[in-house]
């Protein structure tokens, strides 16, 4: 079958926005601790970080990290775990039942952050605790040395504030699972006062109030107008949070989840665009979708499941050739988005729902899902431009009827790089991608990389690291007018300048 694309240079949608390939470090399961951090790995650094990780991570191409969770930090402590190592506490993380070494903390992972380069985002724990622990790790964190709150800091080895611009007033409070869940009145109280607060110390914070856990919770749609119409003025941006796996064996539908992110992400663009119409308000909230992946949710036995452990393996899902095109292909919808979408974390970074897998004390690999994620990161770079796109139907039990092609173009006019990203998402069936880039004048094609398999279940692992990795495709460029074969469930990254 044939799929007809036009790209136009004059047809920009908006900036890619560097923050969209943002990640997530939770304290859960083995993503901290022989995850980002063992002192006893061969590559560890002077702070007991792994070095082969952080490389894989700027691999990665990730720009901001999410921190400390997730569902963790709706009873995490942060005082545990600042000051000098062997004075932490042992405590019990009651969101995944485990004992935590608060080995890690605050100023580790900020200083991790900052040797890799990448961004914080911190969150603030809004389950057992409240406003003045959040300004109290807000000082910590931001202040000028002289307050007692950033002395400590001080003492505990960071004169400099660290100076973190980003922060989620709490995690998934709409969700019964969260300790300290709330309903949408009482978090939206708790979002504007804490966030008053944290403002009055810096009105330039960027502040993100919680949105909803998934598109099919049952507050979804007036969680968000009712915390928006309370606490608009305060906040930046409202979050949204998303999981994907084939449910019921339904892989055409899979395939189409992206279809989901895009009706998610345009209901809450649409609610936000309401309550500021109410008010009679041009302020724009945007959407910050600081969790999303796949993830094999119905694999999970659920927290109740599991026993009270030490660090422990926990949702340490092995992704295969498909859900590495589901992931390029959410990719493909933030893009889309990019108008309205600021930020986006893939959940989670290292070993936990991860496209990098670790053994203790051995080897660090790239699952799938990394292959997507560091192409688009790398070469996703000016404006995103809309398309006009002809393609083939796919008929999805959830969905309905989407697009087959699935594809987004980004255009650096300072470069003169255009870069389309492109997926087949049927089970079966190949297409043809006849794309018209006569618009763009002299154009020559740099790289076709394809990533798909013979066998849609083949995994990279431990033993096997390079067995899904991109491949060269067959696309050509014949006088502005581009073609190439995609065959079913396939992504690819044509680039060209
Ligand atoms: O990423 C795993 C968990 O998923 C997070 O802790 C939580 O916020 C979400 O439900």
């Amino acid at each position: 079958a044939l799929a007809r694309v036009v790209a136009d240079p004059a047809f920009v949608l908006a900036p890619v926005r560097p923050r969209l390939f943002g990640s997530f470090v939770e304290h859960m399961g083995r993503c901290v601790y022989t995850g980002v951090y063992e002192p006893d790995h061969p590559t560890a650094d002077e702070h007991g970080f792994r070095a082969d990780v952080a490389g894989l991570v700027d691999e990665l191409g990730v720009t901001m990290v999410r921190y400390p969770g997730g569902n963790f930090v709706s009873n995490y402590r942060w005082e545990d775990g600042v000051g000098p190592r062997e004075e932490r506490p042992v405590t019990l993380d009651l969101a995944w039942r485990a004992i935590e070494p608060n080995q890690v903390g605050t100023d580790d992972f900020l200083g991790w952050c900052e040797r890799i380069g990448v961004e914080p985002m911190m969150a603030v724990n809004l389950g057992t605790r409240g406003l003045a622990e959040a300004v109290d790790l807000l000082q910590y964190t931001n202040a000028e040395p002289g307050l007692a709150t950033a002395d400590r800091r001080v003492a505990n080895g960071r004169t400099e504030p660290w100076d973190v611009r980003l922060w989620c007033l709490g995690n998934e409070m709409d969700g019964p699972w969260q300790m300290g869940h709330k309903t949408p009145e009482e978090y939206a109280r708790v979002a504007e006062e804490v966030g008053r607060a944290m403002k009055r110390f810096d009105p330039t914070l960027e502040l993100v109030a919680c949105g909803s856990s998934n598109r099919s919770m049952p507050t979804f749609g007036t969680w968000e107008r009712v915390v928006l119409e309370q606490a608009f003025d305060q906040v930046d941006h409202i979050s949204a949070h998303a999981y994907y796996e084939p449910v019921d064996g339904d892989v055409d539908s899979f395939l189409a989840s992206a279809e989901d992110m895009e009706r998610f992400i345009d209901a809450v663009v649409a609610t936000a665009d309401h309550v500021a119409a109410v008010r009679g308000s041009d302020r724009r909230i945007d959407v910050s979708f600081d969790e999303w992946n796949v993830w094999y949710q119905s694999r999970f036995p659920g927290e109740l499941g599991l026993d009270i452990r030490d660090v422990a393996p926990l949702i340490e899902d092995v992704y295969d050739l498909t859900d590495a095109v589901v992931v390029g292909s959410l990719l493909i919808t933030l893009l889309r988005h990019t108008d309205r979408v600021s930020m986006a974390c893939q959940a989670q970074l290292v070993n936990v729902i991860a496209p990098i897998m670790t053994e203790p004390g051995g080897p660090a690999w790239r699952q799938t899902i990394f292959h997507p994620f560091a192409l688009t990161a790398r070469h996703a770079r000016g404006t995103v431009l809309r398309l006009a796109v002809d393609s083939p139907l796919v008929a999805t039990a959830r969905y309905g009827e989407v697009d087959q092609l699935h594809t987004v173009a980004t255009w650096d006019e300072t470069t003169g790089e255009l870069v389309v990203l492109a997926v087949n998402r049927g089970l079966v069936g190949d297409l043809t991608l006849d794309l018209d880039l006569s618009r763009f004048g002299d154009l020559s094609l740099v790289e076709h990389l394809v990533l798909t398999d013979a066998d849609p279940a083949a995994t990279n692992t431990a033993a096997q690291p390079e067995r899904v990795v991109p491949r060269p495709g067959d696309a050509t460029l014949d006088d502005g007018r581009l073609t190439a074969s995609l065959p079913a469930v396939s992504w690819h990254c044509l680039r060209l300048s």
